[in-house]
Order: C-alpha cells, then sequence, then structure tokens
C-alpha cells in the first residue's frame, strides 16, 4: 500500500513506529480541550487582557498586584482541570518510541498530570513561583509556592534583596531558561519525526523548533484545526484537533505493535 492510499493516522503510526527519535512542540491549542483558554484565537487571552499590562516585568514592576491577581485567577483555572486525550496519548507514544521529547509552551503542567517523563518547559510553569530578584526557582512543595494572593499582600523572598516572589513564567522580552531552549533546539536538529501540536508558531525561539527540524531531516507533522506559517512545510497535516487526532494515531500505533 503506498503512502497515499494509507489514512493518515496509519501514515503517522507508521513513521512513530520506526523512529528512533521523536520531538514535539506543543502549544495552548494542546490544553484547550481540557478547558484552557488559548492566546491568539478569537476568544484567546490577548484579545480579551493586554499583554503589555500583565506579561512583561515593567508591567510587574509597576503594578505587582494586578499582575498577581490575573495569574492567580489563571493558576485557579488550571488548578480545576484535567489532562484530555490529547494530553494522554503523547504520554503513552513517549513509551512507544525508544527516545522521546516534548517541548510545551504552556506553563499549565498538564502534560506531566498525564505521564510524559521527558518535558522540557519552555515558558516556565504556573505552578511554581520564582524571586524577581536573586532569580531563585521554588520547587513544588516549598512554602514559597503556597502563597496564596490576596489583595494588599505581596509575597517577598527571603533572600535579603528583598525581591517580590512572580509566577515562574517567561514574559515578554525575558530569555527562555538556558537550558530548556538547549535541550529542545538539540532534540529538535536529531529527530526522526516531528510533531508541532496546537500552536500558531509565531511566538520565537520557540516557534524556530519545527523548521530547525524539517531543515535537519525530520518528517514534520502538524496537527492543528487552523492552518500556520508551518502548514506548507509539513508532510502531514492533521486539521483537527489534537484530542481527536492524537488518540487514533496511538490506536494505530497499539495495532502495529501488538
Ligand atoms: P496561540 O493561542 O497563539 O495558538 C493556539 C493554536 O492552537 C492555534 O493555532 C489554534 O488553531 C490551535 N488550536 C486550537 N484548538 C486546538 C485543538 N483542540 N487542538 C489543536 N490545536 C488547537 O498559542 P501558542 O502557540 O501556544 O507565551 O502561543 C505561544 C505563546 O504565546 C504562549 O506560550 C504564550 C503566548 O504569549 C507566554 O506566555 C510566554
Amino acid at each position: 500500500m503506498s503512502d497515499q492510499t494509507r489514512d493518515t493516522y496509519e501514515q503517522l503510526a507508521l513513521r512513530l513506529a520506526a523512529a528512533n527519535r521523536v520531538c514535539v512542540l506543543t502549544g495552548a491549542g494542546v490544553s484547550r480541550e481540557s478547558g484552557v483558554p488559548t492566546f491568539r484565537e478569537a476568544d484567546g487571552l490577548w484579545n480579551k487582557y493586554r499583554p503589555e499590562e500583565l506579561a512583561n516585568v515593567d508591567a510587574f514592576l509597576r503594578n505587582p498586584e494586578l499582575v498577581w491577581e490575573w495569574y492567580s485567577w489563571r493558576r485557579e483555572l488550571i488548578g480545576e482541570v484535567s489532562p484530555n486525550p490529547g494530553h494522554y496519548a503523547l504520554a503513552e507514544i513517549e513509551q512507544r518510541v525508544p527516545q522521546f521529547t516534548l517541548a510545551t509552551q504552556n506553563v499549565d503542567n498538564l502534560h506531566r498530570a498525564a505521564g510524559s517523563v521527558n518535558v522540557v518547559e519552555l515558558h516556565g510553569n504556573i505552578m511554581r513561583n520564582k524571586c524577581q530578584k536573586c532569580g531563585v526557582v521554588f520547587k513544588e512543595g516549598d512554602p514559597e509556592n503556597e502563597f496564596v494572593f490576596e489583595k494588599g499582600t505581596l509575597p517577598v523572598c527571603a533572600c535579603g534583596k528583598k525581591g517580590l516572589l512572580r509566577p515562574d513564567i517567561v514574559w515578554f522580552g525575558e530569555m527562555l531558561p538556558e537550558d530548556a531552549i538547549q535541550q529542545a533546539w538539540e532534540e529538535a536538529g536529531q529527530a526522526d519525526v516531528f510533531l508541532s501540536v496546537g500552536t500558531s508558531t509565531v511566538v520565537y525561539p520557540a516557534a524556530a523548533l519545527p523548521f530547525t527540524a524539517k531543515q535537519a531531516g525530520a518528517y514534520l507533522v502538524e496537527i492543528n484545526p487552523n492552518p500556520t506559517e508551518l502548514t506548507p512545510l509539513a508532510d502531514l497535516v492533521f486539521s483537527e484537533p489534537s484530542g481527536e487526532a492524537l488518540p487514533k494515531v496511538v490506536a494505530k500505533l497499539r495495532e502495529l505493535q501488538a
């Protein structure tokens, strides 16, 4: 059977079954079916709120209460949602291929909650805090992460520099964590199969990863109900929600590996 006559789910499953290294980039779209809003769609966050007032250091230093209030609302929202079938399918693919890296632009922790292990958080994690001045990042369970925002209270780091605590998120104008982008870069350059899932592919440097992978010879797959700048370059495109496409691919992969 030629690739043209196989269904696309099977085509991708065959590629995954033959791959040694698989790399995935995810964006807000993969969490949409869990109830987490995306950024740039008609009902997206950046169409309702102004990033320059909420997602950069100057805004935080100008009005930390406003920024904390907004992130507390997002934390609450994210705290109530669960992974969807797309997250679970990616976690299962990780178990079924020799080497797997999932680079995510999402800060919602849902990939780990679904069981993904090798997760590279390019834009941080909304459930962690860090100090704006000394830069120390607090771990899950640290008391500094337990802070619950209330108007009139701002958390201060014990570092001696009296830095304000802030969410451990990459804001506009900030560098991505060096080790995260480095790892994602290396994996993209070596991947046999690269999946770009639920991202508009417009925010750099993360958006460069699928282009880099393609240039280095990866089989490039896009899963997104809407076209992006990546679409014409992709070897295979699933124009449907990731929570629908990915489980179908995994079902085929299970059959192939049974
Ligand atoms: P965007 O909001 O820019 O794009 C979300 C993409 O998901 C769109 O292309 C949608 O078509 C697609 N989509 C929607 N529903 C989907 C579904 N069910 N399955 C698959 N795809 C779906 O979000 P990102 O690309 O993640 O940065 O945005 C990148 C960065 O911009 C974010 O990490 C954030 C934002 O500013 C920071 O906060 C640093």
